[in-house]
């Protein structure tokens, strides 16, 4: 593909954030890959990659290359009567690959149905959705060592995947650019997981009784289409801030006030707090400032009305952070990456 400069990164980003990048190219394999990286007048340069975009913020123009991954393919690398290991390209979309499993009748994917992106970047926060994450799935992927173009193979506990965290979040940042994942499906005896929020609501609202992997994705679907913004329409990169996960004490003080707070187990002596409750209290819901605002339905979600800047949607961030911190002293950490 014919090298891009100067290229205009708006419509690979679902903030929808205007940016610009010095240099642009896509990639559909490991060889083209190297290339790219080996190409003098590349090799200087520093690297972005990108997949759907859905998960960035750009707040400046980026000096250096980003690579638009379009690794291509999903195929069955193993099989047995119970179980079916899937191989997916990196730049195959998330949710083509969920609805081919669920087409299948393959289980174990279906609650993380409709989070935008690729199937690239789902190891880099392990995705997460309605009681299931990536890991819960994971068998391996292969990625290109950037120092040397060397493809290395990482299991489950090499990623030292976490609530949104990952190796290549942290340690593993800009030296490594995933190409495929492979998950292991099941194929009979389905763990159906309705335990999370309304499926089981969702479910009853569909008329169903016996729940197959079909049914949890459709429900999936309907409660994330009711509440998250489609970036088509409000730019958003879903959930801007982690959940927090405090002292169990902290938590406990919070619900003296406030008896209704959601608040989950985190392991032994701590708690995971809901972000979009806290900054919902601070009066931000639905708050619009200029060009950027809150989600009116979730106070999570940043979004973009139109216009707005990295900055201006920094800034906002900055502001909210500060009323939880102020509020209820608690640290909110942005999940969304950000150039
Ligand atoms: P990008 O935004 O393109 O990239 C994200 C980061 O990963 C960047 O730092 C990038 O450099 C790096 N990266 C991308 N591809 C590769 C690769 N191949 N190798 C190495 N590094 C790479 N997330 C959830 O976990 N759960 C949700 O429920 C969820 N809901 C969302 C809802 C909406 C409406 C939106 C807009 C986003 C949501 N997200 C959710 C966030 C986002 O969809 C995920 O993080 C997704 O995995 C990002 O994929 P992407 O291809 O768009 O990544
Ligand atoms: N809540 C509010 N006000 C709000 C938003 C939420 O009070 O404005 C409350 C809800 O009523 C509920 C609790 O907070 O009691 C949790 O809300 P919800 O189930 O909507 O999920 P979330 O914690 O806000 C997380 C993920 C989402 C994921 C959903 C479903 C994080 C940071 N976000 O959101 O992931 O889709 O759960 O599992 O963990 C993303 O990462 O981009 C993302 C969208």
């Amino acid at each position: 593909m014919p090298l891009l400069r100067h290229a205009d990164l708006q419509p690979y980003n679902t903030f929808g954030i205007a940016a610009k990048a010095e240099a642009f190219a896509r990639f559909t394999t490991a060889d083209e890959l190297r290339g790219l990286l080996a190409a003098p007048e590349l090799s200087v340069m520093p690297r972005l990659v990108l997949g759907g975009g859905s998960n960035i913020l750009f707040t400046r123009d980026f000096d250096g290359l980003v690579l638009l991954n379009e690794v291509p393919g999903i195929e069955v690398v193993r099989e047995d009567a119970d179980h079916v290991n899937v191989k997916a390209g990196a730049g195959v979309v998330w949710h083509d690959l969920v609805l081919h499993a669920v087409a299948q009748g393959w289980g174990g994917i279906e609650n993380l149905s409709l989070i935008p992106g690729k199937v690239g970047a789902a190891p880099m926060q392990n995705i997460g959705a309605y009681g299931v994450e990536l890991k819960d799935a994971f068998v391996s992927l292969e990625a290109l060592r950037i120092s040397d173009g060397a493809i290395i193979t990482f299991g489950l506990s090499e990623c030292a995947f976490g609530y949104r965290e990952s190796f290549f979040k942290r340690e593993g940042k800009d030296r490594f650019i995933i190409l495929n994942v492979s998950l292991k499906l099941t194929k009979r005896d389905h763990i159906i997981r309705t335990a999370y929020g309304d499926i089981q609501g969702e479910l009853a609202r569909m008329g169903v009784t016996q729940p197959t992997i079909k049914d949890v994705s459709a429900a999936v679907i309907a409660i994330r289409s009711s509440k998250l913004p489609d970036p088509k329409v409000l730019g958003n990169a879903g959930s801007f801030f982690k959940n927090p996960v405090v002292e169990s004490t902290i938590a406990e003080r919070i619900k003296l006030d406030h008896p209704n707070a959601p608040v989950y187990p985190a392991g032994e002596g701590h708690s995971k707090l809901a972000a979009g409750w806290l900054i919902e209290q601070c009066g931000w819901k639905g708050k619009r400032l200029d060009h950027c605002g809150v989600h009116e339905k979730q106070a999570l979600v940043l979004v973009n009305h139109g216009g707005a800047t990295g900055s201006e949607i920094w800034d906002l961030s900055d502001q909210v952070m500060r009323s939880v911190r102020e509020r209820f002293g608690v640290e909110l950490e942005r999940e969304v990456n950000v150039v």
